[in-house]
C-alpha cells in the first residue's frame, strides 16, 4: 500500500475525488495516512472526518515566522512517514527541505494547462479569470511532480477542457474539475501507486 498524505486549503473537492476512487476500487493500492490543511476551517476537513481519516491543521498563523512553521508542517508530515504526497488544492508554498526529501514523491493539481496560468500568484480562480482574460478556447488541468520552482516540475497527466462563450471565471472552474481534475488526479494515484510511473531527467513516464 502507498501510503499517502494529502495536504488541502479549502473545499477538498479533489480529496474527494480520490477518496471516492479508492472506495469504488478505481484507485488501487493507496491508503490515506493523514490530510493536513493550513486552513483550520476548510471543508476538507470535514471531508476526512467523514471517511474516518486522521485529519491536521498547521496553519502559518499559529508560528512566529515561515522557519517555524515550515518545521512544524514538516513534522506533522514525517509522523504520518507517507511513501507519497498529493498537494490537491494547497495554496502554501512547501518548505524547501520537505520538496529535497521527497524528491518524486509529491505531485501537484495545477487548474491550466502548464506552462499556461500557471507559476507565482496563479491558484483557484485566479487561474480561470486570467484564462478567461486572455481568451483561450482550451483550458484543462495538470498533474505535476513538484520541485523547487512554482508549477515547473514534471508534467505527468494534462486533460484539456474547453471554454465556452459566456464562461465565468466560476462556471470554468467548475467544468476544469468536473472534466479534468476529479479525473486525472485518482487516474494518476492509481499509476504511480500500481508502479507504472517514472521520472527521469526531469520528465515524467508512464508504461500503461
Ligand atoms: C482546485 O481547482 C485545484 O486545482 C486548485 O485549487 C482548487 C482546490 O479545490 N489548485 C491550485 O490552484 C494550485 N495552484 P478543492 O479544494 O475543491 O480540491
Amino acid at each position: 500500500m502507498l501510503k499517502t498524505v494529502v495536504c488541502v486549503s479549502g473545499g477538498g473537492t479533489n480529496l474527494q475525488a480520490i477518496l471516492d476512487g479508492i472506495a469504488q476500487g478505481a484507485i488501487r493500492n493507496v491508503q490515506i495516512v493523514r490530510v493536513i490543511s493550513n486552513n483550520r476551517k476548510a471543508y476538507a476537513l470535514e471531508r476526512a472526518a467523514l471517511a474516518r481519516i486522521d485529519a491536521v491543521c498547521v496553519s502559518p498563523r499559529d508560528y512566529e515566522d515561515r522557519e517555524r512553521f515550515n518545521e512544524a508542517f514538516l513534522q506533522k508530515v514525517e509522523e504520518a512517514d507517507p511513501d507519497l504526497i498529493v498537494l490537491a488544492g494547497f495554496l502554501v508554498v512547501i518548505p524547501p527541505q520537505l520538496i529535497r526529501r521527497y524528491e518524486n514523491r509529491i505531485i501537484n493539481i495545477h487548474p491550466s494547462l502548464i506552462p499556461s496560468f500557471c507559476g507565482k500568484g496563479y491558484y483557484g480562480l485566479k487561474v480561470h479569470e486570467a484564462a478567461l482574460a486572455r481568451g483561450v478556447k482550451v483550458t484543462g488541468a495538470t498533474v505535476h511532480f513538484v520541485d523547487e520552482g512554482t508549477d515547473t516540475g514534471p508534467i505527468l497527466m494534462q486533460k484539456a477542457v474547453a471554454v465556452m462563450d459566456g464562461d465565468t471565471p466560476q462556471s470554468l472552474q467548475r467544468r476544469v474539475m468536473e472534466e479534468a481534475e476529479w479525473v486525472i488526479l485518482p487516474r494518476c494515484l492509481d499509476l504511480i501507486a500500481t508502479g507504472r510511473v517514472t521520472v527521469t531527467d526531469g520528465q515524467a513516464h508512464i508504461a500503461e
